[in-house]
């Protein structure tokens, strides 16, 4: 079988504050021979994620590439090889396999899709471990929201964001989103339906949300942190839940010295609420619990996931800088 080589985006230099295209580069090696318990597969698609900007970094919470290393990222494909028991070429998989197009990974990093439950695909997505666990994670186990509450979610136009909310939704509460731009807040309101939608790029944040939510916020599912977690925290209400999902606005650094914090978290004691942070990981004795939720709310078109698609693996530079331009709506894709 003529496999041709395997080409791979390689982390150039690190990143200094927003990720560049010059920080990546692409390389051609030929593939690999397969030791036992290894398969080879054919990567389709990368999942573009906010971790990893941070694994760019040299001191990481996730596990640092070194420079000349393949980039990490979640991927779905078809195996082409394989010397692993269960596992045969044509068979879907996904899992993290890094920015390349022949990955050859133990077996047993990656898992089998179901295509009559769903294509691989759908676990980088609704399915996937860092976008519709996260969301699920988020909003029931840890925002643990009760019907008529008040959540509002921030980069709500996101991968994570829309499904949180939609989840919310479904838990019965009203919701209100806050992204960037006006097409993105028509979006939400009119395609997702949320009951309100705060554009923080060209609206005042306070006010519309006292407009919105005239009682206070009683669950925020943050994404972006920083500025916006203040403007958030001014208006929660008694017994609230803050959850600490991510804080995209603060990835561009050396995260392990520190990170611009909230500087209202008073008004966790005054109105005695409760911040929590997670990694969906610390839930993972929940997956199966998320995953069958998850997937028949994706076969009866109750929650719905939107996908923007960059294509070839030569940009993928510049599809990591669209997930912190904005540039996206819903899961941010690369095909290659
Ligand atoms: N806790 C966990 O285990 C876990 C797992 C996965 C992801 N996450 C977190 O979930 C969040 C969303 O990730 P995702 O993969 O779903 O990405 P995403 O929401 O699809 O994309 C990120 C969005 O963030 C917004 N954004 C970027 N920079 C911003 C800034 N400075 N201020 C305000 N908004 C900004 C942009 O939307 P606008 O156009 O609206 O600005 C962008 O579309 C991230 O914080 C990520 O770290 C956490």
């Amino acid at each position: 079988m003529s496999l041709g080589p395997n080409r791979k985006v390689v982390l150039a230099a690190r990143p200094e504050g927003m990720p560049q295209a010059s920080d990546f580069r692409l390389e051609e090696e030929s593939p690999a021979s397969l030791e036992d318990g290894q398969v080879r597969v054919a990567v389709e698609v990368v999942s573009i994620d906010a971790f990893i900007r941070t694994t760019l970094e040299e001191v990481s919470y996730h596990p640092s590439v070194a420079l000349g290393g393949t980039v990490m990222a979640f991927c779905a494909g078809r195996v082409v090889e394989s010397r692993a028991e269960g596992f045969a070429p044509g068979d879907e998989v996904h899992g993290p396999m890094g920015a390349q197009t022949l990955a050859v990974v133990p077996a047993m990093l990656v898992q089998k899709a179901d295509p009559s439950r769903a294509p691989a695909r759908a676990h980088l997505g609704v399915l996937g471990a860092t976008t519709g666990l996260t969301a699920y994670m988020g909003v029931r186990h840890v925002g643990r929201v009760e019907p008529g509450e008040v959540f509002v979610v921030s980069a709500a136009a996101g991968a994570v964001g829309s499904l949180a909310g939609q989840i919310a939704k479904l838990d019965g509460a009203r919701v209100i989103g806050i992204a960037g731009g006006p097409d993105k807040t028509r979006y939400l309101v009119e395609e997702l339906g949320f009951e309100g939608a705060i554009d923080y790029k060209g609206e005042d944040v306070a006010a519309r949300l006292r407009e919105l939510a005239p009682d206070g916020v009683d669950v925020f599912f943050d994404n972006v942190g920083g500025e916006l977690l203040d403007v958030v925290l001014d208006q929660i209400r008694e017994g609230s839940r803050i959850v600490i999902c991510g804080a995209i606005s603060q990835y561009h650094g050396d995260m392990s010295q520190g990170v611009r914090g909230p500087a209202l978290y008073l008004r966790l004691a005054e109105r005695h609420a409760r911040m929590e942070g997670f990694a969906v990981t610390h839930f993972a004795d929940r997956y199966g619990e998320a995953e069958e939720a998850l997937a028949g709310w994706r076969s009866s078109g109750e929650i719905r996931l939107d996908e923007h698609v960059e294509k070839g693996l030569e940009n993928f530079g510049e599809t990591l800088r669209m997930l912190f331009t904005g540039g996206h709506t819903g899961k941010l894709l690369l095909e290659i």
